[in-house]
């Protein structure tokens, strides 16, 4: 186990720079998670923690060591790929051992450090296999393995899911975090998938374009996005965004023909920012059907574009001024594609947002 530290690092590929003065603590035993939309910098910063990519400039610490011109087999990180890079002509046994015959470990520790790795991972019936007679979860897992004998202080993950059908995913995604759980061992996991993010990590780095949006637990990132990019990258459907104006009197926000109240914990936001611009996120969540004797500036009625059946709720769109509104609707009454549906908001949930510099409201 260790920590690690990248204090104002940089990274450039000739003229264009990838990754500027990024500031990131792991902490010892964490399962830390990077995501963000493909071409963020997620592998780049993966492969300059284990050593595979130089870093142009700053300090990054595994530990106590300054590893910036460690060479990786020096840093005692073990990476697992998406493309599981196993040996075609090895056994799973051979390819499991492998990293620890090249390092001269003796035989009798490697055969006891491949025996318990085979029985965490379920793979002692596959052991004299080759990874052509494997499905792609069994590869996956052989590629754990080969990370697991090596007993390193760092597990480093790029994408090791997408290979995998959704069910297998499901699967893995739970292995993967029982087997940090109990191994203890600091990982950090790069994903662009966001349920991945919320169902493994214990805390979050969100990435766009090479910079760090926010860091935190997956609660904190969904229940107080510090900025709009984060509040539409987490949770799925997206939030909801309107614009609107919050009243000169402080308590509540005029946006697209709603009325909203400033109540409770936004009250006080309401007085600090009256007669602002703001951007309005709303969950689909947050928005759901409104009887027909309920009415006020929170209901609505607009005509339902895309309907989505999911048998335990319906995703909704809903026409609402120039655009529409996602909304997530009780399994029964089913639209249809033109039907008015009345809504309601439910208006303890508002997160705000300055329209300019886009950062939350606080
Ligand atoms: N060797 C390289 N030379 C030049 N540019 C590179 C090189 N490697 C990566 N990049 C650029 O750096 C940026 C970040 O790439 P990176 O692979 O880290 O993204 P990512 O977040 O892992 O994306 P994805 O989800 O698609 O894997 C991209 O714009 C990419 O084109
Ligand atoms: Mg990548």
């Amino acid at each position: 186990m260790a920590e690690i530290n990248l204090s104002k690092v940089c990274k450039r590929f000739g003229d264009v720079s990838v990754i500027e003065d990024m500031d990131l603590h792991i902490k010892e035993g964490e399962f830390m998670v990077l995501v963000g939309p493909s071409g963020c910098g997620k592998s780049t910063t993966l492969r300059m923690i284990a050593g595979l990519e130089e870093i142009s400039d700053g300090q990054m610490h595994i530990g106590e060591k300054l590893v910036n011109n460690l060479p990786p087999k020096d840093r005692d990180v073990a990476m697992v790929f998406q493309s599981y890079a196993l040996y075609p002509h090895m056994t799973v046994r051979e390819n499991v051992s492998f990293g620890l015959k090249v390092r001269k470990i003796p035989k009798e520790e490697i055969d006891k450090s491949v025996a318990e790795a085979a029985r965490i991972l379920g793979l002692e019936e596959l052991l004299d296999r080759k990874p052509k007679a494997l499905s792609g979860g069994q590869r996956q897992r052989v590629a754990l393995g080969r990370a697991i004998v090596r007993n390193p202080s760092v597990f480093l993950f790029d994408e090791p899911l997408s290979n995998l059908d959704a069910e297998l995913r499901v699967q893995m995604r739970a292995e993967i975090s029982k087997l940090q759980k109990r191994l203890g061992t600091t990982s950090v996991y790069v994903t662009h998938d966001q349920v991945e993010a919320m169902t493994m990590g214990h805390r979050i780095t969100l990435m766009c374009k090479g910079d760090i949006m926010q860091v935190g637990t997956p609660l904190e990132l969904y229940e107080t996005p510090a900025n709009l990019f984060t509040a539409r990258f987490i949770g799925t459907p997206p939030m909801n965004v309107i614009y609107g104006e919050i009243a000169e009197s402080g308590n509540h926000i005029s946006a697209e023909g709603l009325t909203l109240p400033l109540e409770g914990d936004l009250a006080g936001l309401g007085v600090r920012h009256r007669g602002k611009k703001v951007a309005v996120g709303i969950r689909p969540e947050n928005v759901t059907g409104a009887r027909a004797d309920e009415s006020g500036g929170l209901v609505f009625e607009g005509e339902a574009g895309v309907v989505e059946p999911l048998g335990h709720e319906i995703i909704t769109h809903v026409a609402l001024g120039e655009g529409h509104i996602v909304a997530k609707l009780p399994p029964h009454p089913i639209p249809s594609i033109g039907d008015t549906v009345r809504l309601k908001v439910l208006p303890q949930k508002l997160h705000l947002f300055d329209t300019e510099t886009e950062q939350r409201l606080v």
